[in-house]
């Protein structure tokens, strides 16, 4: 359907590319005066295979390096732009992902060996069940949100969660009914003005779910479980779920096409999609509390390859076999290894790595974003940086500018 091989192409990619990386990489060498450690730079045309850390709490800010180029095109084609989503490499947009890190004897003895039992069954304080009531969405975006992030998510809703209510994007139709929700769990502390603010935004908006489970990082993946079982339960004809952070940035209309590419090429739905994680054998972390897992909860060396979390797909084939999988072992923190790695490699769902599905480990041109590199961007934790974003895509333009992560 799609040329998938444009070798010529690719290598003007390849070129272009490859000297802005380098002469950013230079300037912020030259800029950064305080040293903090940088995040590995990923290649922009070879996907990371040891990126050697550990996730790390970040924060990000702008700087403008170099002379502004602001480049102006015409009206995009999307089905053009999905060309550019090859350009990570010269190798599928699809790619299996194997276990071959993991000894078999090892993975059965924690199959046959370690159970729990997790009921699951928490109470929906706020309901959402009219999120998917009229129409069966296409697509529905799960996003994790905490009670203090008001203005982040009204903002999210004015840019690209348009995308879902207008059915439409700048200079686009988007063909796909889209719904999307906030998931909450609870505080004691706080629940009740929490349960107060966020019904009368729920009416508002009619986006939000909150489940009475006690909302802290290390219970990340029981809301993440907790939306999936949200989804069989109302929103059960969904075809795509997208789980996605508050800092992610989704170009709708490439994942739509995304998405038709996804759904022409594989004849079953049950699968998980996303940019597969740098470690090529997934350590699992023993003594930092905000990842500890215990040998008594997984007791191998490494987990499962699995998918950052910020931004994956699933099939909607998947949902019940990953929520089977789930009540029957100990759940563990790292929400990415057990939803992503553990639970898919339990309950036989295919694991699928796409290079162009989102970013890793390195900063993100405007541009990029524009010019339709990526399903997926994250890591835009600045609300101005958001508003810049949507309005370069508005206006079909991008400034040479990049946003610098660092280390808190
Ligand atoms: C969009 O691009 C594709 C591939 O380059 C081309 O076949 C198609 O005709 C274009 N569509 C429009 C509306 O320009
Ligand atoms: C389960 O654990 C027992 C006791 O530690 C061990 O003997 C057995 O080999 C394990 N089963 C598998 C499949 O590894
Ligand atoms: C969860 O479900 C089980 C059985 O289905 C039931 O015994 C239990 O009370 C439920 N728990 C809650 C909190 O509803
Ligand atoms: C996760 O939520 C459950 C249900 O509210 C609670 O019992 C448990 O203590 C929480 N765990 C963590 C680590 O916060
Ligand atoms: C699906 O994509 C892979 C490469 O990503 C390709 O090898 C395979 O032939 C495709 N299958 C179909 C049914 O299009
Ligand atoms: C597999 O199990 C063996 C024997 O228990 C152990 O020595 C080895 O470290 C394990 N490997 C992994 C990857 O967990
Ligand atoms: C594809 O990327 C090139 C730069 O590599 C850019 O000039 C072009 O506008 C992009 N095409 C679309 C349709 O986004
Ligand atoms: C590009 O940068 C210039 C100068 O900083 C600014 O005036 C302009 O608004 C920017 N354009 C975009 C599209 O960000």
């Amino acid at each position: 359907m799609y040329r998938l091989c444009r070798p010529v192409k690719l290598s003007f990619y390849f070129m272009f590319f490859g000297l802005c990386v380098v002469t950013v990489v230079k300037l912020i060498i030259i800029n950064q005066a305080d040293t903090v450690r940088k995040r590995p730079i990923e290649n922009d045309f070879v996907h990371p295979i040891e990126v050697g850390t550990s996730p790390t709490l970040v924060s990000t800010h702008l700087r403008t390096v170099g002379p502004t180029n602001v480049a102006m095109t015409s009206i995009q084609n999307y089905s053009s732009s999905f060309a550019n989503l090859t350009r990570l490499n010269n190798k599928d947009l699809l790619e299996v992902i194997l276990d071959d890190h993991l000894p078999e004897s090892n993975w059965t003895n924690y199959k046959l060996n370690f159970s729990a039992k997790n009921e699951l069954n928490y109470t929906f304080l706020i309901t959402g069940e009219e999120i998917c009531m009229k129409d069966d969405p296409y697509l529905l975006i799960i996003i994790p949100s905490e009670f203090g992030e008001v203005s982040r998510r009204d903002l999210l809703r004015k840019t690209w969660l348009r995308a879902a209510t207008t059915n439409s994007w700048p200079k686009r139709e988007i063909q796909n009914k889209i719904k999307f929700m906030f998931l909450f769990g609870t505080h004691s502390n706080v629940a009740s003005e929490e349960l107060k603010s966020l019904t009368k935004e729920s009416i508002l908006n009619n986006d939000i779910v909150m489940a009475d489970f006690e909302d802290t990082y290390r219970n990340l993946t029981v809301k993440i479980l907790v939306g999936l079982k949200w989804t069989i339960k109302y929103c059960s004809k969904v075809t795509y779920v997208l789980k996605c952070d508050m800092d992610t940035f989704i170009n709708v209309p490439l994942m739509m096409e995304f998405l038709h590419y996804v759904q022409n090429n594989r004849s079953s739905d049950n699968f998980l999609i996303g940019l597969r994680h740098g470690y090529d054998k997934p350590p699992v972390v023993r003594d930092v509390h905000r990842w500890k897992v215990t040998e008594t909860e997984y007791p191998l060396a490494y987990y499962p390859r699995y998918m950052y979390g910020h931004t994956y797909l699933l099939g909607r084939g998947s949902l019940d076999v990953l929520i089977a999988a789930a009540g029957s072992k100990p759940l563990i923190a790292p929400e990415d290894a057990f939803i992503t790695g553990i639970l898919p490699k339990l309950g036989g769902v295919l694991r699928l790595n796409a290079a162009c599905f989102t970013m890793c480990c390195r900063q993100i041109f405007d541009c990029e974003v524009v010019w339709n590199k990526n399903v997926a961007i994250t890591e835009i934790k600045n609300n101005e940086r958001l508003e810049r974003l949507w309005s370069n895509i508005a206006f079909n333009q991008c400034n040479n500018t990049i946003s610098i992560t660092e280390q808190t």
